[in-house]
C-alpha cells in the first residue's frame, strides 16, 4: 500500500513536471525522510511515449472531474491510473537496468585497461626471463659440453689404466710361475746336495780306513829304511844297487807322505758333521762353545740340517728359529716356503714349520726373543713351554710361562692361533693379516706380533703398519735392528 501511494506521487509529480515545462530535466520526488531525483532525456527530443500519452488522457480527463460522479467513470479512471503506475514501474525499471548495464561497461572497461596494462608488463617481464633463461640453458649446455669431455678424458684415462693394470698382471703371473719353477729346482737340487753329501761320507769313511792302511805301510817302510841304511852303512859295497834302491824308497816315502797329510786335511774339516746332535744344546755339551753354523740331525729323521747356534745368550745352547738383522732377505713369502724355510742360517733365515714343529714337539722346549731397536737397546721375551702342531693343525702356536724385558705383556697371540701366509689365511680376522700385516706369522685379527713383517730400515720415521712388531715392548711398529727366535730344551 506504501509503495502504491510512493509511485502514485511519483507519477503525480512527474505530471506537474510535465505540464509546468518540457525542459525541466531534474524530478524530484520526497516521500517520507526520503527524497528522489530522476534525471530523465530531454522530451521533446524524443516521440511521446505511449505512457505519457496515457497520462495525456488523464489530463485531459482531469478538468471533467467536475462533472457529477458516475461510479463508472471513477472506476475506470483508477484502473487506468493503476496500469499507468505499473507502466511508469516497468519504465523505472528499465531505467535502472540500463544505469546498472553502463555502470557495468565502464567498471568492464576500467578493467580491461588495467589488464592490458598489466598484461604488457608481464610480456615484457616474460622476454626478459626468456632471454635470462635461454642465456643460463646456453651457460648449462656450455658446462654439460665441458663436463662430458672431462667424462670421457677421464674414461679412456680409465681404460688405458685397466689395460695397464691387465698388463702388470699377466706379467706378475709369469713371474710367480717362474718363482715356482726355480722353486722347485731349488728343492731338486737340494735332494742332490743331500744325495752328494751322503756319497761323500760313505767315501770319507773309506778314506780313513784307507788312510790308517797307509800309515801302518808306512811304518812298516820306515822300519825297513832303517834296517837298509842300517845294512848300508854295514856295507859300503853294493852301493850302487843299494842306492837306487834307497833313491825308489825315498820316493815312495814321499808319496806317501803326501798321501797320509791329504788324508789327514781331508779327514780334519768334517769332523764334527761325522757326530750326530739333535740340537745345539747338544752340541754345546760336546764342548763346542762357539757360536756358529752347525749340523742337526732331527729325531727320527735321517736329514741333516745346518742351523745357527747361539753358544752366548744366558748360558748358550740355543737352536736359532728366525733371525732379522739388516733386512736382505724377503720374508713375505707364501706356506710353502715357511713350511720348508728360507735363508741361510749364517743371515737371515727362517728355519722352516717342519723343522720346528719336529723339534719342539720331540722333547719340552722353551722360546727366547731377542730383540734390538735402532738406538742399539736390547730386550728379550721368554716363554718357559713353546712348541707348534704340525701342518694338519696349520702349525698352531702353543706357549706358557711368560717373561722377560720386552713388555709386562706377553706379544704373542693365545694358545692354539694358526699360522697364516699371503696364500694361506686362517688368521680370526675376516680381513687377510698376512696380506694387510705381510710376511707369515701366528696372526689372530691381527695379534700384537709380527717378527717377520716388512724390514724397515732404522732411518725410517714414518709408523708403518707391516713393519715388524712386537707391541707390547715398543708399539706398532718396533723399528728393530735386530729379532732373533731360538729354543733351548726347557730342562737346559
Ligand atoms: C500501459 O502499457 C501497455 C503496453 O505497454 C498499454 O497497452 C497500456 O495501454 C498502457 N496503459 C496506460 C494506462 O497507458
Ligand atoms: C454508485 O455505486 C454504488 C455501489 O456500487 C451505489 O451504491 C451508488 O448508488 C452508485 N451511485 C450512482 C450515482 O450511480
Ligand atoms: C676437450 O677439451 C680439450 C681442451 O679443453 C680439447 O682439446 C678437446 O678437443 C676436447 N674434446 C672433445 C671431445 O670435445
Ligand atoms: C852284494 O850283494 C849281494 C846280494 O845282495 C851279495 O851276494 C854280494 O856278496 C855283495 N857284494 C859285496 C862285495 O859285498
Ligand atoms: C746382511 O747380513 C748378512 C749376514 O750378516 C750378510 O751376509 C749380508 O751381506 C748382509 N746384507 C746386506 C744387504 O747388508
Ligand atoms: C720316533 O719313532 C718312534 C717309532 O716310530 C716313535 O715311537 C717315537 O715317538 C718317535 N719319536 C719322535 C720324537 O717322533
Ligand atoms: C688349516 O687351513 C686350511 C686352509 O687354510 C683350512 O681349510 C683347514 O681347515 C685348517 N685346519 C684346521 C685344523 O683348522
Ligand atoms: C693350550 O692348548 C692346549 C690344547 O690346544 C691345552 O691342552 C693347554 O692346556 C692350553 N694351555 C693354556 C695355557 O691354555
Amino acid at each position: 500500500m506504501g509503495r502504491l501511494l510512493a509511485l502514485t506521487l511519483a507519477y503525480l509529480a512527474y505530471l506537474l513536471a510535465a505540464t509546468i515545462g518540457s525542459e525541466r530535466q531534474q524530478h524530484h520526488v520526497q516521500h517520507g525522510p526520503c527524497s528522489y531525483t530522476f534525471i530523465l532525456p530531454e522530451v521533446e527530443h524524443c516521440h511521446p511515449l505511449r505512457d505519457f500519452r496515457v497520462t495525456n488522457t488523464l489530463q485531459r480527463d482531469s478538468p471533467s472531474e467536475a462533472e457529477p460522479d458516475s461510479n463508472e467513470s471513477k472506476q475506470t479512471k483508477l484502473e487506468n491510473l493503476e496500469s499507468a503506475m505499473e507502466n511508469n514501474t516497468q519504465w523505472l525499471q528499465k531505467l535502472e537496468n540500463f544505469i546498472h548495464e553502463n555502470v557495468r561497461s565502464g567498471m568492464e572497461e576500467i578493467k580491461r585497461t588495467a589488464v592490458h596494462t598489466q598484461t604488457a608488463a608481464m610480456l615484457e617481464m616474460g622476454t626478459n626471463l626468456l632471454s635470462q633463461s635461454a642465456e643460463q640453458t646456453r651457460k648449462l649446455t656450455d658446462v654439460e659440453t665441458q663436463v662430458l669431455n672431462q667424462t670421457s678424458r677421464l674414461e679412456i684415462q680409465l681404460l688405458e689404466y685397466s689395460l695397464f693394470t691387465n698388463r702388470l698382471e699377466k706379467h706378475i703371473l709369469l713371474q710367480t710361475q717362474e718363482i715356482s719353477r726355480l722353486s722347485d729346482k731349488n728343492s731338486f737340487l737340494e735332494q742332490r746336495l743331500l744325495a752328494l753329501e751322503a756319497r761323500y761320507g760313505r767315501e770319507l769313511q773309506g778314506l780313513q780306513s784307507e788312510k790308517q792302511q797307509l800309515q801302518e805301510i808306512l811304518e812298516r817302510q820306515s822300519r825297513l829304511v832303517s834296517k837298509l841304511q842300517g845294512e848300508l852303512g854295514s856295507s859300503t859295497f853294493n852301493s850302487t844297487l843299494l842306492q837306487r834302491q834307497q833313491a825308489m824308497l825315498t820316493h815312495t816315502v814321499q808319496q806317501l807322505l803326501a798321501m797320509v797329510n791329504h788324508c789327514n786335511e781331508m779327514s780334519n774339516m768334517p769332523k764334527e758333521e761325522s757326530l750326530t746332535f739333535r740340537d745345539c744344546a747338544e752340541i754345546l755339551r760336546s764342548g763346542m762353545t762357539e757360536s756358529g753354523i752347525y749340523s742337526i740331525q732331527l729325531p727320527n729323521s735321517t736329514q741333516t740340517i745346518k742351523v745357527f747356534c747361539d753358544m752366548k745368550t744366558r748360558g748358550g745352547g740355543w737352536t736359532v728359529l728366525q733371525h732379522r738383522t739388516n733386512g736382505s732377505v724377503n720374508f713375505h713369502r707364501g706356506w710353502r716356503d715357511y713350511k720348508m724355510g728360507f735363508g741361510e742360517p749364517s743371515g737371515e733365515h727362517w728355519l722352516g714349520n717342519d723343522i720346528i714343529h719336529k723339534l719342539t714337539s720331540s722333547q719340552e722346549y722353551s722360546l727366547q726373543v731377542q730383540l734390538k731397536d735402532r738406538e742399539g737397546n736390547e730386550a728379550f721375551s721368554h716363554y718357559d713351554r713353546f712348541y707348534i702342531d704340525g701342518e694338519d693343525s696349520n702349525y698352531s702356536l702353543h706357549a706358557e710361562g711368560f717373561s722377560g724385558t720386552a713388555g709386562r705383556t706377553s706379544s704373542l697371540t693365545h694358545n692354539g692361533t694358526q699360522f697364516s701366509t699371503k696364500d694361506r689365511d686362517n688368521d680370526l680376522c675376516t680381513c687377510k693379516c698376512s696380506q694387510l700385516a705381510s710376511g707369515g706369522w701366528w696372526f689372530e685379527a691381527c695379534g700384537p706380533s709380527n717378527l717377520n713383517g716388512i724390514y724397515y730400515p732404522a732411518s725410517t720415521s714414518v709408523v708403518r703398519y707391516n713393519g715388524i712388531k712386537w707391541y707390547y715392548w715398543k708399539g706398532p711398529n718396533l723399528m728393530a735392528t735386530m729379532t732373533t727366535m731360538m729354543v733351548r730344551p726347557a730342562n737346559f
